[in-house]
C-alpha cells in the first residue's frame, strides 16, 4: 500500500466533485466573471456565516490576510508585536515587511503561545499580540482578549490553521479585531492554489479592509455591493483580491466542510487509539478542535522518515530549526527553551478526509512497526 501526505487529497476530492467544479469553472468563463464578481460576494457571506462573524473579505493568501489586517489596524514602523516563533513563518513575516518590529514569544506544552509570558513582553511599544491557532487548537483568547483589554492592544488571530475549531461558544478568528484564514491547497478548506479571507465584527475595519485588499479603491468592491463610504483621503492600498474562480471552487468545498472536519476528526481519533501505548508523544487534545494536522513527537525523526518511506508512508517534517534561529532573519537574541526543544521532534501524519480506513490502519501498522517491531505492518 502507498499513501501520500496530500496529493490524494486534492485527486480523490477533484474525482468526487468534478462536475461541480467544471460547472463552476465553465460559468465564470461563460460570463467572463473573473475580478471581484458575484462568487466572491457569495464566498464572502459563506465565510461570515460559517464563523458566525459579521463580516468576511476575501484576500488572495493567508499571509496577505495578516498583512492586511495590521494595516487596517494601524501598525507603524517601529512598533512593536507580540508573535510566537513556533509558528508557520507569515506572522512574523508581515510584521517586519510593515516596518515593525516582531518580538517572540514562547510556547507551552500544547505548541500555543504561552500567555503566562504575555504581560512580560509588553513594553511602551507594543501595538498589538498576533496568536495563533496552531494544528486546529484555540489559543487561550479569553486571556489574551483582558491582557490587550488592560494594555490598550489590538489583537489579530492567526486562524490560518483553524477554520472551525470552537473556544466555548466562540468560534476561531471571531474573538480578536479581525480572524485570518488561509485557503491554500492543503489547508482544510484548500482551494485551487493561494487564496485567503478575513473576518471581523468591526464595521470600520471591514471598511478599510475592502480599501487595503484593493489599491484602496472603492469602485470595484462597489461591483459587490459593498459600497464603503467614499474614502475622504487616499491612503496606500495592495492588490489583495480573492480570484473570482478560487471563490467559485471555494463555495462548492465549504458546503461539505463540516463532513469533512468530521473525517478529519475520525482518522485523528483512529491515530490515537491505535498509537497511544507506543514510546511517542501524541498531540495534546482540545475537545473542539479541527484537526488540520496530526503531528507526533517522535525521538529520532530522521530514522523514522526513512522507516515509513520504505513502508510507502509519506510523512512531512519541516521547521527543524525555529524560525529565530534561522540564520539571516536578525531573531537569534529570543531565547525560546520550549519552541527550540520541540522544534527537532515535530512529526507529520497524513490525515485527510479522502484517506480511507484501511490507509490509515496501515500508516498506524507501520509507525506500531517501527515503535514495538514484535508486530509486522501487513503489506
Ligand atoms: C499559521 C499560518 N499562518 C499563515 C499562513 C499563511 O497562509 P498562506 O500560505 O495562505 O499565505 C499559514 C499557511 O500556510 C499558516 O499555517
Amino acid at each position: 500500500m502507498k499513501v501520500d501526505f496530500i496529493n490524494s487529497s486534492y485527486r480523490r476530492y477533484y474525482a468526487a466533485h468534478k462536475d461541480q467544479i467544471l460547472k463552476a469553472l465553465d460559468k465564470c468563463f461563460s460570463k467572463g466573471d473573473f475580478v471581484l464578481r458575484e462568487d466572491v460576494d457569495k464566498f464572502e457571506k459563506n465565510l461570515a456565516d460559517f464563523c458566525g462573524a459579521k463580516y468576511a473579505v476575501g484576500v488572495n493568501s493567508g499571509t496577505d490576510a495578516l498583512k492586511i489586517s495590521y494595516k487596517a489596524l494601524g501598525i507603524k514602523p517601529g512598533d512593536e508585536v507580540i508573535v510566537p516563533s513556533h509558528t508557520f513563518l507569515a506572522p512574523i513575516e508581515e510584521i517586519v515587511h510593515l516596518g515593525a518590529k516582531p518580538i517572540l514569544i514562547d510556547v507551552g506544552e500544547d505548541a500555543l503561545m504561552n500567555v503566562d509570558l504575555l504581560e512580560g513582553l509588553i513594553t511602551e511599544k507594543t501595538v498589538g499580540i498576533v496568536p495563533v491557532h496552531l494544528s486546529g487548537k484555540v489559543c487561550d483568547m479569553p486571556r489574551i482578549m483582558a491582557i490587550a483589554k488592560k494594555h490598550n492592544l489590538w489583537v489579530v488571530e492567526d486562524a490560518c490553521q483553524a477554520l472551525g475549531a470552537y473556544l466555548g461558544k466562540k468560534q476561531a478568528g471571531t474573538f480578536a479585531a479581525t480572524g485570518c484564514f488561509s485557503f491554500i491547497s492543503p489547508k482544510t478548506l484548500g482551494g485551487a492554489g493561494d487564496a485567503g479571507g478575513i473576518i471581523t465584527n468591526d464595521r470600520k475595519v471591514y471598511e478599510k479592509l475592502l480599501l487595503l485588499r484593493n489599491h484602496w479603491n472603492i469602485t470595484q468592491n462597489a461591483l459587490l455591493g459593498h459600497q464603503p463610504k467614499a474614502p475622504k483621503i487616499m491612503d496606500w492600498g495592495y492588490n489583495s483580491r480573492l480570484d473570482n474562480i478560487q471563490a467559485a471552487i471555494l463555495n462548492i468545498k465549504i458546503k461539505y466542510y463540516p463532513a469533512m472536519l468530521r473525517r478529519r476528526r475520525a482518522i485523528g481519533m483512529k491515530y490515537e487509539k491505535g498509537l497511544k501505548d507506543l514510546p511517542i508523544e501524541l498531540p495534546t487534545q482540545q475537545p473542539q478542535q479541527i484537526f488540520q494536522e496530526y503531528i507526533i513527537k517522535v525521538p529520532d525523526i530522521w530514522k523514522f522518515k526513512k522507516f515509513m518511506q520504505s513502508k510507502n508512508v509519506e510523512l512531512l517534517i519541516r521547521d527543524t530549526t525555529p524560525n529565530h534561529k534561522l540564520p539571516g532573519l536578525g531573531l537569534e537574541q529570543f531565547d525560546l527553551p520550549v519552541t527550540e526543544r520541540i522544534a527537532k521532534e515535530l512529526v507529520r501524519l497524513p490525515i485527510y478526509p479522502e484517506l480511507t480506513d484501511a490507509e490509515v490502519d496501515y500508516v498506524i501498522a507501520c509507525v506500531r512497526e517501527f515503535f514495538a517491531p514484535a508486530k509486522k505492518a501487513k503489506k
